[in-house]
């Protein structure tokens, strides 16, 4: 297995323990005679520290990836980047919290998160990107504040560096070529897709469409509140269209983006 292979499995392997859909998602395509291939793998972490977007991105780059594009979410307070490898249709999705624009008290809460990476310095050789949560949970309490400010901080003050999401490249299916159809057979099969921005966000104009479905949950312990139920990894759907010169454009749309992320939201969301 070559080293890219393996950086996937172990990705997948720790995505889909904690989102059962994705792996029910992948044996209903399989079970419709679909190739598999991952569009983009996505991540969430911190700005301003040592896990930075440029921290983590030494490891893929190492693994041959280079750097297409960067982005800006100013509602949702993120930077981000996406990387493409030569030999690979599946680009990487980086974005960090710029967790210092947030309130005084969602900021004390993450400088306890990152005061905490200093005495935990990860084993030689780990990846960054599968380390989880290299901090002690926080309590329900701080995990309810950041989630009243940014859904993206509380779901990262939980899971920490691992994939956010897998993203199935819908160009690469034969029956199902269109998102349209991929949309109607997951309503069909009873999955929650994301609506906010409608089920499928962006235009053949924008060069690439997207849909998701809503967050798996699962059970956490928290030590000031038992086990409370919160939104785990959630799966998406991608088609892209050529650009002018006749390759498929391999880059992301903001506004699309920015909808996307909300797939985390709970069904009982403050916003
Ligand atoms: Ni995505």
């Amino acid at each position: 297995m070559t080293a890219l292979n393996a950086f996937f499995d172990r990705l997948w392997q720790q995505y889909s323990a904690i989102s059962p859909q994705a792996q029910a998602i992948h044996r209903l395509f399989e079970s419709e005679g679909e190739v598999l291939i991952n569009d983009h793998i996505a991540f969430r972490t911190l700005a301003n520290c040592d896990i930075s977007i440029k921290h983590l991105e030494k490891e893929i780059f190492a693994l041959g990836y280079r750097h297409l594009d960067s982005y800006h979410f100013v509602e949702k307070k993120l930077d981000a980047c996406c990387y493409v490898h030569p030999e690979s249709p599946t680009k990487i999705f980086i974005s960090e919290l710029l967790w210092q624009e947030l309130s005084g008290r969602a900021q004390s809460i993450i400088e306890n998160i990152i005061n905490q990476l200093k005495s935990a310095p990860l084993a030689h050789g780990k990846s960054r990107l599968s380390c989880g949560r290299l901090w002690a949970l926080p309590s329900y309490a701080d995990y309810l504040s950041l989630l009243d400010e940014s859904e993206y901080a509380a779901w990262l003050s939980v899971w920490g560096i691992r994939a956010n999401h897998f993203t199935l490249f819908v160009n690469h299916f034969r029956k199902y070529q269109q998102l349209s159809q991929v949309v109607e057979l997951l309503q069909k099969n009873g999955y929650k897709l994301n609506a906010a921005g409608g089920l499928i966000k962006g235009t053949e104009g924008d060069l690439l469409i997207q849909a998701a479905t809503m967050a798996d949950k699962q059970f956490v312990d928290f030590k000031d509140a038992g086990r409370q139920q919160i939104s785990s990894c959630y799966y998406e759907f991608a088609q892209r269209f050529k650009q002018k010169d006749g390759q498929l454009f391999q880059g992301f749309v903001p506004d699309s983006a920015d909808k996307i992320f909300e797939s985390t939201n709970s069904g009982e969301s403050r916003d």
